[in-house]
């Protein structure tokens, strides 16, 4: 689809997107268009329920003395209300109405609103980012689409004044859209296309925008010693694999940032197989390495001014007369030794090995994992926030406040020693189980004994990395959770540094 921001023109074909306000007032030109019209749109107005309240939306079929084919008003809520996200919003859900109506082009106002919270170049560039994110489809499987089931929509163009500045600010925006579009890929793709090494694979095509990509193989990692993230691995035929990813858009002096994902192409259970139904949605337990990977390709996409490693522990977990028994115990790389009590509870084993290695060898500033790491932050949190574990509150809050910013929440939750006793072990240093009561919470303890001073933060996704439901700029499927709130928490806090 293409995207663009130009001069503002009235198009005299197409759809025609213009914002209106609480109360029914429209901006300057839906004044303009009314007029044209004859009080068409204020009449439409009138007759119906329409106020201009955020969400709300008014189709206005070919009005007399307008250009367009159409004119869709988009509820835009009070002035002071709007903020990036609203614009982003409009344009996801026009996109979204108008993708299989027959318009084959949109044309989106961003006249002026006093008292926004968004300045002129900002908004016009987050109309076209919104738009570009709902365009997301992974049909690429689907050999018989008909042209009536492709969308109608080719073309965005977003009417902007000082539209130059506003073309800038969506350079870095439309990278980040490119990193989210990765992820929503990765996560979308089957276990038989995407494993370990199609996966690093993938994760090499970086080294294009300038990002060093090393590949660990099992030999290299067995020489490391982890032992824990090769379990997991030894029941597949696949072979696992750590990748590490490295941006340097910072000096050499200032120390990096650090993102790790729980990257299983496939989860079985292992020999502690999970029932049948619904098995299928196992193949996106790679999320959090699709997160790391997606944000990698965003920071580099837009030139971050900050130095940042991406690691990504890759591994299928599988039965097999060569897979991981309950019962054995692994030798972690941290010298930690591991009874595994059930070979289901992978995850946190693949990560006990990715964090270690990742503070040892680039003593980053932070350290940030994401995991789809349990179904039970489902229960707790559903699907409207990430579960958030933390050493360090101002870490916390800075990943709190840039999932507001981006509409990717986080909930904290607690680490204590009382939690941490429960994966004690008789005959190893833990277990890799803590039993049904707070089973995200016992997770996270595991995660955290193989993390040593370093501010670090653990984020259960299990409920955002895949959405049954749609959003205005989160298509359903694989919604590339966490690449654009990191991506905030960098830009926030870690560019332009010393
Ligand atoms: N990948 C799963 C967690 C998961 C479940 C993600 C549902 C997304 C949707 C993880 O590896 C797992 O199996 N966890 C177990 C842990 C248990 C054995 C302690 C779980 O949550 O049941
Ligand atoms: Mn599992
Ligand atoms: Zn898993």
């Amino acid at each position: 689809m293409k995207i663009t921001i130009s001069e503002p023109k009235l198009p005299n074909s197409g759809a025609l997107v213009i914002g209106v306000l609480k109360g029914g007032t429209l901006l300057s030109t839906g004044k303009q268009l009314d007029k044209a019209s004859k009080g068409a749109l204020s009449k439409a107005i009138k007759g119906s329920r329409f106020t201009g309240g955020r969400g709300q939306w008014l189709d206005v079929i070919a009005p007399a003395g307008i250009g367009a084919d159409r004119v869709l008003m988009a509820g835009i809520g009070e002035a002071k209300t709007i903020k990036r996200e609203t614009m982003e919003n409009v344009a996801g859900s026009a996109l979204q109405r108008l993708a299989g109506s027959g318009v084959k082009t949109i044309s989106i106002v961003c006249d002026p609103v006093k008292g926004a919270k968004v300045d002129a170049a900002l908004g016009a560039a987050s109309l076209a980012y919104g738009a570009r994110l709902a365009s997301y489809r992974f049909d690429k499987y689907r050999t018989k689409l008909k042209a009536t089931d492709k969308p109608s929509v080719t073309a965005v163009n977003v009417l902007a004044k000082g539209s130059a500045a506003a073309r800038k600010e969506f350079k870095s925006l439309d990278a980040i859209a490119s990193g989210v579009f990765m992820t929503r890929d990765l996560v979308s793709e089957p276990a038989n296309v995407l494993y370990p090494e199609s996966m690093a694979k993938e994760c090499r095509t970086l080294a294009k925008l300038g990002v060093k990509v090393e590949v660990l193989n099992e030999a290299r990692m067995a020489k490391l010693g982890m032992g824990a993230l090769l379990g997991v691995g030894q029941g597949s035929r696949r072979e696992s694999q750590l990748v590490v990813m490295r941006w340097q858009g910072a000096g050499a002096r200032t120390k990096p940032v650090a993102f790790v994902g729980k990257g299983v192409t496939f989860d079985t259970g292992g020999i502690s197989l999970k029932p049948g139904p619904g098995m299928e949605m196992m193949k996106w337990d790679m999320g959090g390495a699709g997160a790391v990977v997606g944000l990698m390709k965003a920071l580099a996409g837009r030139k971050a001014k900050a130095n940042v490693i991406g690691v990504v522990g890759l591994v299928e977990n599988m039965p097999d007369g060569n897979a991981q028994r309950p019962g054995d115990i692994v030798t972690s790389m941290s010298g930690q030794t591991i009874e595994i009590l059930n070979t289901d509870a992978e995850g946190r084993l693949v990560l006990a090995d990715a964090l270690w290695y990742t503070q040892d060898r680039f003593k980053p500033q932070f350290m940030v994992n994401l995991a789809t790491l349990t179904g039970a932050i489902i229960i707790s949190l559903g699907h409207e926030h990430a579960g958030l574990f933390s050493n360090d509150d101002k870490l916390c809050r800075q990943l709190s406040e840039a999932g507001e910013e981006v509409d990717e929440k986080v909930w904290r939750l607690p680490l204590t020693d009382a939690y941490d006793k429960k994966i004690n072990c008789a005959i190893a240093d833990m277990k890799n189980i803590g039993g049904r009561d707070a089973g995200s919470i016992t997770a996270a303890q595991f995660l955290q004994r193989y993390v040593n001073k370093v501010p670090w933060a653990h984020l259960d996704i299990a409920g955002t990395a895949w959405a049954d439901k749609g959003k205005p700029t989160v298509p359903k499927g694989g919604t590339g959770w966490g690449v654009r709130m990191l991506d905030r928490l960098v830009a926030n806090h870690y560019e332009g540094g010393k």
